[in-house]
């Protein structure tokens, strides 16, 4: 398999968007030539606005880039109302809900569910356009609508994933001020009912004097206690709100919504995206990339806790007027077969998910795929973390029947949408490559000075332009955004986007992602600071000094290692579940660890800096081939090996 390379579908090519390479270099060199001219015929034809923008791009402040300014648009109007002339009686969301269950949500529902959620949003609760509001929420069909209300009236929107924890949460709800967090009881995972109400209720245990009230959502009617004055029933008070409401007038640099992401210092970052640049982009790429036409069924598995969730369950499809497949359960139950039994259901055409996912399936069902009719399947997607080529070549031979492309999206939190990445019917595909940067993406692997890498060199990952669906700023930190993101690399004068990960590019200019060049790390797809849990470990009192490390893992990507020295006394089993704990409860669940030793010291320089990069190499079982030398105490790196394997 090593260098082959897999030639577009030709009959899916006829058809695509972008048909060829000649098609898709013709709409690089457009952006080249002009660049601006490149995203306002893209802006003019795809958005539909409420007053024109005057200029395309504002550099004038960067990097506080400007798009479209001053134009007026409202997302909700651009997902929704106006499909509903062609479009009324398709269905917009598709939902299954963990016990089978399917409802069918057409763009005509969609609209009155919207606007009545609208309604009560800023009828009961005073919400306005600009105020902040935290959905913790499980994968519900009300999700989507909260989202779209929230746009609707010109809320900003902060989604909470359902697996962090209290103390996460209350973090995000203070950071962002929120006025009113809207949760549901629970949901179903695994044919069992599940609680989140009861999260909300210790995050706000001590009263957070911003959030004035919380809107509860019933989707399992599980016993959740109920406080007066505070929380409000859904399904009680939307019965009474009118379905038309006028959506607001936004500008197209108003803020859409915050999602909080982990950085490699400090506490976890709102990343602010803006009205009109991120619905343009994210519209484009499902366009592009996905290549949805007609009546598809796009199927993304992400939650909408996650930027995968925001713009390719919600954002995107709707924009698009496609059909989108909300799925409130997990792909391995009750069996492996699950996925492939709701792609063959509901004649699923684009299937989009995370390495993780697809190791999974292929460890627990091998041949599980050829037992349902997937002829329906015309794009496979993956996303979030470095596919590996065995788990590519199963998902491309058994999954998509080798006729599938598959699209290698990679993008982040704060690129908003699809950045390097094929086009289903134009690229020649490498497995587990990204391939190429999309029109209008000008994406360079460089050193920190600017300087390019040579072909095969692994170098940083940057976007040296500014792009439409750029992340804005980090919520009330905009020092923070400039240092975390713009270095002192500059093109054109103008600051260039660091993304933290690493890339080469090989001799045919196919880019490759390396993984993170900073110390974030990443498991099942979920990013994490190390900082962040380290800072969690030193809460448990048997701990004087910790570093976190990622280490490579068969299914989950990477798992989480830490290394700890204790304060006194051996490390047992009951410490290394009670700091197990400490991380559910001050992170979630997806910041378990998978290893926890206790080791003499760390390997530190003189001046007190953590060698991280030893301790993942011990982590690995790799050689140390770094100089130990100008540690503060070279011997204390055989002691860590020992008791690494030791342990
Ligand atoms: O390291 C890259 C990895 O996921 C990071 C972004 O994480 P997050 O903001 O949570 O967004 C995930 C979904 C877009 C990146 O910095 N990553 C994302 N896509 C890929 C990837 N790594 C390799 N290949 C990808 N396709």
């Amino acid at each position: 398999m090593h260098g082959e390379v897999f030639q577009p579908n030709k009959d899916f090519a006829k058809n695509a968007r972008v048909k060829s390479m000649d098609e898709y270099r013709a709409l690089v060199a457009e952006a080249d030539a002009d660049y601006e001219g490149f995203w306002a015929k893209r802006a003019d034809e795809k958005i539909a606005w409420i007053a024109p923008y005057t200029k395309v791009l504002d550099e004038s402040s960067a990097p506080f880039y400007k798009w479209f300014v001053d134009g007026k648009l409202n997302v909700s109007n651009q997902c929704i109302d106006r499909h509903l002339a062609d479009k009324g009686d398709k269905t917009a969301i598709l939902f299954e809900g963990d016990r089978g269950d399917v409802e069918k949500i057409t763009y005509n529902e969609l609209s009155q569910r919207v606007n009545k959620f609208a309604n009560l949003l800023k009828n009961r609760f005073g919400v306005t356009k600009g105020d902040r509001v935290v959905l913790y929420l499980p994968m519900i069909p009300e999700a989507a609508y909260a989202m779209l209300a929230c746009a609707r009236i010109g809320a900003i929107h902060s989604i909470v994933f359902g697996g962090f924890s209290s103390e996460a949460l209350r973090d995000r709800i203070e950071d962002a001020s929120a006025k009113l967090v809207i949760t549901a009881d629970g949901a179903y995972r695994k044919g069992k009912p599940y609680l989140l109400k009861p999260a909300v209720d210790k995050a706000l245990e001590n009263d957070i004097a911003c959030v004035e009230a919380v809107l509860v959502i019933q989707r399992n009617k599980e016993d959740v206690t109920w406080k007066e004055g505070r929380d409000y029933s859904y399904n009680e008070l939307i019965k009474d709100e009118s379905d038309v409401c006028d959506f607001e007038v936004m500008d197209s640099e108003d803020p859409l919504f915050l999602l909080y992401t982990s950085g490699s210092t400090g506490k976890p970052k709102g990343v602010q995206h803006s009205t009109a640049g991120y619905i343009l982009w994210a519209q484009m790429t499902m366009e592009w990339v996905f290549d949805v036409q007609g009546d598809d069924v796009f199927w993304c598995t992400a939650d909408i806790g996650w930027i995968t969730g925001h713009t390719y369950i919600v954002y995107g499809p709707l924009a698009a007027g496609t059909t989108t497949l909300m799925f409130e359960g997990v792909p391995t139950y009750p069996d492996a077969g699950r996925a492939w039994k709701m792609v063959q259901d509901h004649k699923v055409t684009q299937f989009y998910t995370a390495p993780t996912a697809i190791r999974v399936l292929h460890k627990m069902g091998e041949n599980e795929p050829e037992k349902y009719d997937l002829s329906s399947l015309k794009v496979l997607g993956t996303v979030g973390e470095p596919i590996d080529p065995p788990a590519w070549m199963w998902y491309h031979q058994v999954v998509g029947n080798g006729k599938c492309p598959i699209v290698d999206t990679w993008w982040q939190t704060e690129t908003g949408g699809h950045m390097i990445s094929p086009l289903p019917g134009a690229t020649p595909i490498k497995p587990a490559c990204a391939t190429f940067a999309l029109p209008g993406i000008i994406a360079e692997v460089i050193e920190s000075d600017g300087t390019p890498k040579k072909i095969g060199e692994t170098g940083l990952l940057c976007i040296t332009k500014p792009w439409p669906s750029m992340i804005r700023n980090i919520w009330g930190d905009s020092e923070r955004f400039k240092k975390a993101y713009f270095g002192d690399a500059k093109k054109d004068g103008k600051p260039v986007y660091f993304s933290g990960d690493g890339a080469v590019i090989d001799k045919d200019g196919y880019i490759t992602i390396t993984g993170r060049v900073d110390d974030v790390i990443n498991v099942s797809g979920h990013r994490m600071g190390t900082a962040e849990i380290e800072a969690a470990v030193k809460e448990d009192e048997h701990v004087a000094e910790v570093a976190v490390v990622g280490r490579p893992h068969d299914i989950k990507g990477e798992s989480i290692f830490i290394y700890i020295v204790m304060k006194e006394g051996k490390v047992n089993d009951d410490i290394k579940s009670h700091i197990n704990q400490v991380l559910s409860s001050e992170i979630g669940n997806i910041a378990k660890a998978d290893d926890i030793v206790a080791v003499p010291g760390l390997p530190k320089t003189r001046s007190g800096k953590i060698m991280r990069r030893i301790l993942r190499s011990i982590a690995k079982g790799e050689e140390i081939t770094q100089d130990i030398s100008t540690l503060e105490d070279p011997d204390v790196v055989s002691k860590i090996k020992e008791a690494v394997k030791n342990s």
